[in-house]
């Protein structure tokens, strides 16, 4: 959420490497756009409502390239809107002490209302509505020479999350930055260092990063990085290499990130599962859990936390533990979860589920999962997110980065995961040999089955053509194919704007079906999992009512194919598998409405990736 860009260089003007840094971050938020670049005549400030294109525009009519040179260090960012309305004067950067201090910010200030009215009793002017904006007045105040002190001395007093990066006039060169609760990267280039709330705004310079750890602020001046707690200790940071670069965070000729990335799904989940399948033993290794046989057998019940997405991963999760695993398995979203003074301790597996690694309220509950002496992992993509490093254990997806807001790859990658760990924690127990043995042949097919879904990728946009102006849809599944079906109307509002529910498919005679008609499409999700004619049975209920039933159906399965409107083929598997080819056929149907629908479908509206705020 918000995304945060600084730059400076010995010899390079900040502008393009600001709004390129930008737009590599837009996904974060996209309500409005601002930069502050300073020169030796001062610091001036360019903000835009909507898109980084709008503000690129306003710079191309107010720096001509001739003056761009001047301006080597500079902070940017591209909003998502918590406080205030998304106008100009709320969008970021904000200034202090007359323009001479600017100001970004990614997080929440919890008790900015207090901060403002102490200020404003002091006489200062706010300008904007934002939480914001009380730091940089905090900052200019305590300012008595030196900017990171002043910053530290700010800091403390504000509470909530934050990720800044600040430049003031009165210490021309330098910029400093903090981070707690919202994530913070320093990339160190030769000639440059370009900070960013994610890599992805970093590789285009340099794959060598610092990641800031919570509490932890920095002094950043062309010729280096200076690390200190609030309390002003210095610190050293470790300096990592990103493991990927620009390539994957590029379109490589699709028409949308969306699209390129449910198209990389055999690939992303061949890395899921590299080196992780154990066919001599019939099980799963992963060394990252650092878990002993004795310590699995030790496990009583596993609780799976997350949001969104990552909430339906960890439903289907729960499938896949009881089956195999013969555990008990909560799935729980996180806020919900972290507010319930849950009751889990030393025999509990809390697992944290998240693709970007800093959803706030999946890494609230990891804290609290701690504190109460959970064992407790991450399952995350983002390699070195705040999740993946608090939970101190875990198992990283490795789907490369996902840009799309929607979530698609990583949903698969987390089954995937999940799958391998119910595998692991199921041969400590009573899963035999032969069951083991089938599941790693099957699981090792995976990436050739996504690639079955995605043959059918124009018979998918066909029957799409046939639904696309539908109003409402409802997509129904039982057991495991439940939490597919509510991901396939999340997928379908989220970029298509279509009104979508999913049910379990017996739930839908309770209620719902009152809604049914010829208008309402009905998608059943029909692969070969034990209810299945069951769900067939609840097809033919939907079709009494005239509503058309687009079926999810296993290739070569005449009669449900037979029972429905239209079908999307998907390949036969075993039922462990079966959620995430479904899911995939999913995913193309959501995205080709969209598409038709003529939809913002890689930045939808209101929606930003990453959910810092609670
Ligand atoms: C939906 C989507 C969101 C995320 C949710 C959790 O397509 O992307 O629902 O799944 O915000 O995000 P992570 O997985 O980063 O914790």
């Amino acid at each position: 959420m918000c995304g945060i860009v600084g730059f400076t260089s010995r010899n390079k003007s900040a502008v393009g490497p600001l709004v390129n840094g930008l737009r590599r971050l837009e996904y974060r938020g996209y309500d409005s756009a601002g930069v502050a670049l300073e020169s030796a005549e001062g610091i001036k400030v360019y903000k835009q409502t909507g898109k980084v294109a709008k503000l690129d525009n306003l710079l191309s009519r107010a720096l001509p390239e001739s003056e761009r040179g001047k301006y080597t260090i500079g902070i940017a960012h591209t909003r998502w809107a918590t406080h205030g309305l998304p106008t100009v004067a709320n969008a970021h950067p904000h200034v202090a002490d007359n323009g001479s201090l600017a100001l970004v910010h990614n997080g929440i200030i919890e008790n900015y209302a207090a901060l403002r009215a102490g200020l404003e009793k002091r006489g200062v002017k706010f300008l904007s509505q934002t939480d914001t904006e009380v730091i940089a007045h905090l900052i200019a105040a305590f300012d008595k020479g030196d900017l990171l002190a002043a910053a530290a001395e700010a800091l403390k007093r504000v509470e909530g999350t934050y990720g800044i990066a600040a430049i003031s006039e009165k210490h021309p060169g330098e910029m400093v930055v903090a981070r707690k609760g919202s994530p913070l990267v320093i990339g160190v280039g030769e000639d440059d260092i370009v900070v960013a709330s994610d890599v992805s705004a970093i590789v285009a310079y340099t794959r060598q990063v610092i990641y800031l750890k919570d509490g932890d602020i920095a002094r950043i001046t062309p010729n280096g990085v200076d690390i200190h707690t609030l309390d002003n200790s210095p610190v050293t940071r470790e300096v990592q290499e990103v493991d990927w670069d620009i390539g994957a965070i590029e379109k490589g000729g699709y028409e949308h990130f969306m699209i390129k990335e449910i198209f990389e799904q055999p690939d992303a989940l061949a890395n899921t599962i590299r080196g992780r399948l154990d066919p001599a033993g019939g099980t799963a290794f992963l060394s990252g859990l650092s878990l002993s046989p004795r310590d699995l057998a030790a496990v009583r019940r596993v609780v799976i936390v997350g949001c969104g997405t990552s909430l339906h991963a960890g439903m289907v999760g729960k499938y896949l533990f009881e089956k195999l695993a013969d555990i008990p398995t909560d799935p729980e979203q996180a806020a919900e979860f972290r507010y319930s003074n849950p009751i889990v301790g030393p025999n509990d597996w809390v697992m944290a589920l998240s693709q970007s690694g800093e959803t706030a309220d999946t890494l609230a509950a990891v804290r609290e999962s701690i504190r109460k002496g959970a064992l407790v992992s991450g399952l995350c993509n983002v390699v070195g997110s705040t999740i993946a490093r608090e939970a101190g254990r875990g198992v990283y997806l490795h789907a490369g980065p996902e840009i799309s807001v929607a979530s698609t790859k990583a949903f698969t990658a987390q089954v995937t995961a999940l799958l391998m760990m119910a595998l692991k924690l199921g041969r400590t127990r009573r899963l035999s040999f032969e069951d083991g043995d089938r599941l790693v042949k099957e699981i090792s097919r995976l990436p050739e089955l996504v690639k079955k879904v995605l043959e059918g990728n124009e018979a998918i946009a066909k029957v799409a053509e046939k639904y696309a102006k539908a109003d409402d849809m409802f997509f129904i599944g039982r057991g495991m194919l439940h939490p597919v079906a509510l991901e396939g109307a999340l997928k379908i509002k989220e970029v298509a704007y279509v009104h979508a529910e999913g049910y379990q498919a017996a739930e839908l005679k309770h209620g719902p079906i009152a809604l049914l008609s010829e208008k309402t499409p009905v998608v059943a999700l029909l692969a070969d999992i034990p209810g299945k004619e069951k769900t067939l049975g609840n097809v033919q209920e939907c079709r009494a009512r005239l509503a058309p039933v687009i079926g999810v159906v296993t290739e070569g399965d005449e009669a449900a194919a037979a029972a429905v409107t239209d079908a999307l083929t998907i390949p036969k598997t075993c039922a462990e598998l079966s959620p995430i080819v479904t899911v995939v056929a999913l995913q193309l149907f959501a995205y080709h409405v969209a598409r038709l629908r003529g939809c913002e479908i890689d930045q939808p509206r209101n929606l930003a990736k990453s959910v810092t705020v609670e």
